[in-house]
This record gives C-alpha cells, sequence and structure tokens, in this order.
C-alpha cells in the first residue's frame, strides 16, 4: 500500500525534488460499500447444524449472487468480505495459509473467481499476530508468504485485524504488512485495526501515519446487534470526531464498524438514523445481514440512492456531530451536518425521545451559512421545502427518528420563484 511518491516539496527553504511515502494504491477514493459476514454470521462454522448460516463458501456464493440480483452491486456495495474463521487450524505443508477444506472445499481462488465473476470484488479477514481474534493462524512470523498467497487468491481487500500480538510493535507491524501488500503488485484496500488496539490500551495512535498507511481503520470496539451500540458507537465518534475527522478524505477513512441494518436489534427508524449518521461520518458501508431473509423497509434503507450519494460524496469530508446539549431542553436531540462537493449540506436531526415533538434549530445551531436552502427530504417524507434566512428549520417526530435533510442553496430570485 505504501509507495514512495516524489512530490515537490519546499525542502530547508530550497524548492527540490523530495521522495515520502504516502499511502498511494489509488483504492478507496471514496468510503469502501460492500457486506462483511461477522456481526451476522460470527464465527459459526457448524454447517451441518446450520448450514445455511455457517462460514462457508456456500454463503459467500449465495450473498454475492443477491448482491448482485437483488440490486446491491448497483447501488454501490461492491466488496464482499469473509470475516474470522474462514481458515482451517492449522497452515499447509508448505507453511501456507489453508481455508477450512470442508466448509471451503474448493479453495479461495476458486471463491474469489466467483465473487469476481459476478462484478463483485473479493475481501478476507486476517490477523497481523500469532493467532486472529477466534484463534485460527495469525500472519505474524508469515507476513511476507501470506502477502503473496493471499495476492496469489485475487483478493482485493484485506482487513487485517490486531488480536494475540504486542501492540506496541503495531507502529512498525502494519506499515510493514501494507508495504509487502504493495510489494505483491495486486491492488488491495487495506483495512487496519490498528489504531483501535492503541486507543483501548490507551496510547495515543497517529493518525497521521495510520492514514498514510492503510485504506481504512477500525476506530474503536466492535459495533453489536443493538440500538444501545448504534448509539454508544455514535456517541464515542462524537466525543473524538475533533482528533479523527480530519484524517479522513479520499483513500483513507475512520470506520465506526459495520452496519447494523435488517437484523434483530434495530427498529426500522433506528436503522434510518445509523444509515444517516454513517453517511455523515463518510464510514465504510459493510452490511452484515443476511440477504436472503432482509425485510423490503430495511433493504430499501440500505438501497437509498440519495443517501448512498452523501456517504460518497467526492470531497470526502466528514461530517461532524455540531449540537448535543445534555441540559438544553432540546437534550434529546442531537445535530450531525456534513459539507457535500456541490456547496449543499446533509443534515441529519436525530431524536431520541419516545414521544410526540415539535422542536426547531437556527442556521447557526445547524453551523450552515444563513442563506435560503431548498430542503430535499433524503428518506422522501416530506414534500421538498424552503428554509428561508431569517427562519428556523421546524420539524416534528413521534419517536425515536431521525431527519435527514440535503440542503441546497438557492439564490434570491430561485426562491421567490418557488414561493
Ligand atoms: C475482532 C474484530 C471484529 C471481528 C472479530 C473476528 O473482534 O473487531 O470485527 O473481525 O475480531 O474474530
Amino acid at each position: 500500500m505504501v509507495a514512495p511518491s516524489f512530490q515537490v516539496l519546499v525542502c530547508g527553504g530550497l524548492l527540490v525534488l523530495c521522495s515520502i511515502e504516502a499511502l498511494d494504491n489509488g483504492l478507496a477514493l471514496t468510503p469502501p460499500m460492500g457486506w462483511l459476514s461477522w456481526l451476522r454470521f460470527g464465527c459459526n462454522i457448524d454447517c451441518d447444524a446450520k448450514p445455511t448460516e455457517c462460514i462457508s463458501e456456500n454463503l459467500i456464493k449465495r450473498t454475492a449472487d443477491l448482491m448482485v440480483s437483488e440490486g446491491y452491486l448497483a447501488a454501490g456495495y461492491e466488496y464482499i468480505t469473509i470475516d474470522d474463521c474462514w481458515l482451517d487450524k492449522d497452515r499447509g505443508p508448505d507453511g501456507r495459509l489453508v481455508p477450512d477444506p470442508k466448509r471451503f472445499p474448493s479453495g479461495m481462488k476458486a471463491l474469489a473467481d466467483y465473487v469476481h465473476s459476478k462484478g463483485l470484488k473479493f475481501g478476507i479477514y486476517e490477523d497481523y499476530g500469532s493467532s486472529t481474534c477466534a484463534g485460527y493462524p495469525g500472519v505474524e512470523g508469515h507476513e511476507a508468504l501470506d502477502a503473496e498467497t493471499l495476492a496469489s487468491w485475487d483478493v482485493d481487500y484485506i482487513k487485517l485485524d490486531g488480536c494475540n500480538t504486542d501492540v506496541r510493535n503495531m507502529n512498525k507491524a502494519y506499515p510493514a504488512f501494507g508495504q509487502l501488500l504493495n510489494a505483491t503488485g495486486r491492488p488491495i484496500v487495506y483495512a487496519c485495526s490498528w489504531p483501535y488496539f492503541l486507543e483501548v490500551n490507551h496510547m495515543k495512535p497517529n493518525y497521521t501515519a495510520v492514514a498514510e498507511h492503510c485504506n481504512v481503520w477500525r476506530t474503536w470496539v466492535d459495533i453489536r446487534n443493538s440500538w444501545a451500540s448504534v448509539v454508544y458507537t455514535m456517541n464515542w465518534m462524537a466525543s473524538n470526531q475533533q482528533r479523527l475527522a480530519p484524517f479522513a478524505g479520499p483513500g483513507h477513512w475512520n470506520d465506526p464498524d459495520m452496519l447494523v441494518i435488517g437484523n434483530s436489534g434495530l427498529t426500522v427508524n433506528q436503522a434510518k438514523v445509523q444509515m444517516a449518521i454513517w453517511a455523515i461520518l463518510a464510514a465504510p458501508l459493510h452490511m452484515s445481514v443476511d440477504l436472503a431473509t432482509i425485510q423490503p423497509e430495511f433493504k430499501a434503507i440500505l438501497l437509498n440512492r440519495d443517501i448512498i450519494a452523501v456517504n460518497q460524496d467526492k470531497l470526502g469530508k466528514q461530517g461532524l456531530r455540531v449540537w448535543s446539549e445534555t441540559f438544553s431542553w432540546r437534550h434529546k436531540f442531537q445535530v450531525w451536518q456534513r459539507e457535500l462537493s456541490d456547496n449543499c449540506y446533509a443534515i441529519a436531526i436525530v431524536y431520541f425521545g419516545h414521544h410526540h415533538t415539535s422542536s426547531f434549530f437556527t442556521h447557526e445551531e445547524l453551523r450552515i451559512p444563513r442563506q435560503n436552502y431548498l430542503l430535499q427530504d433524503l428518506y422522501n417524507i416530506e414534500t421538498d421545502r424552503v428554509l428561508e434566512a431569517h427562519k428556523t428549520l421546524t420539524f416534528s417526530m413521534n419517536g425515536t427518528d431521525v431527519k435527514f435533510y440535503k440542503f441546497i442553496p438557492q439564490a434570491f430570485d430561485v426562491f421567490v420563484k418557488q414561493i
């Protein structure tokens, strides 16, 4: 992932050609989108007891089929990634990684070929340590061979976890593995868990280095199948946004973890909140749900093109929580805002109450210039409306929910024509 690139820089007062080490694989110019097995299917390896739920080539193939036939690929979800528990417990006689022969009888190259034949990209999980978080062989001590093996299977995305290793080595280990991936010559998105392991061990990550060496990095603990976990993750991202958000941009993204949407833990409204906030955060969008049984209202959220467009906005600027006041009469609201490439703003107002409420926010509270806007409701509940420069944004909600608008600046004459 790390290729030396040459840039004209002012070094020591002289204009010279300097060699810098920078992430230069040209990948993930917008946040990666796809499907990841972990949240929904975990480490289920018992294909006899649960044939449709175990981590196996059958699961990957049927999910790949559904990603195409149900329109997920067309909407932008292109990576299908097998998380932990795909490996055999032992390496092969040649020292190479071996997939579990019972669950992946055709081998990983054949599975990658199948995924590619569908127009999708193929992702896989490994771990920098001696073993993965679930106890399968890790890459430590076999780094070069494993990078070469994964590339030989035509892997397009690697989620490299960091269990079972000395955290103090990570600042060297993650860049080094990225260099090995780069050396294979295959373009591979590099998703690191490096800063997460430093954060939980109270060691301050150097996010400049992380953003130079990784396309995507997990920020904090695993998201779980519950609303409490989604809210906890949102609040962690907001509490740390000043430190983290500046490092997001084309080619390098903060990853608050998978979309829980479509599983038992979230209601439809809660799922709408997660989709809106992950769009504001410019977060990777990894579904983790059984696409064969997902209910249509959740599927519609995942496939909402206007919201995906916010997530994929080419400016690549991570949005922020701009309003959250614990002691205010509006303490049950949060406001999140993201600047977009077309001078527009995406604004999500999240309501955590359980009863009908009406409220308002001013332009200043929304942190947007005081001008006229056309408001497009990205969940298509309201018809488009105009917010005048001297008015406040008013709205009402019936219980936990999100209002998610695109604020489109309006020149005065356009505004006059519309009213
Ligand atoms: C860690 C990661 C998860 C998942 C599991 C697999 O907990 O954070 O996303 O990959 O390992 O064991």
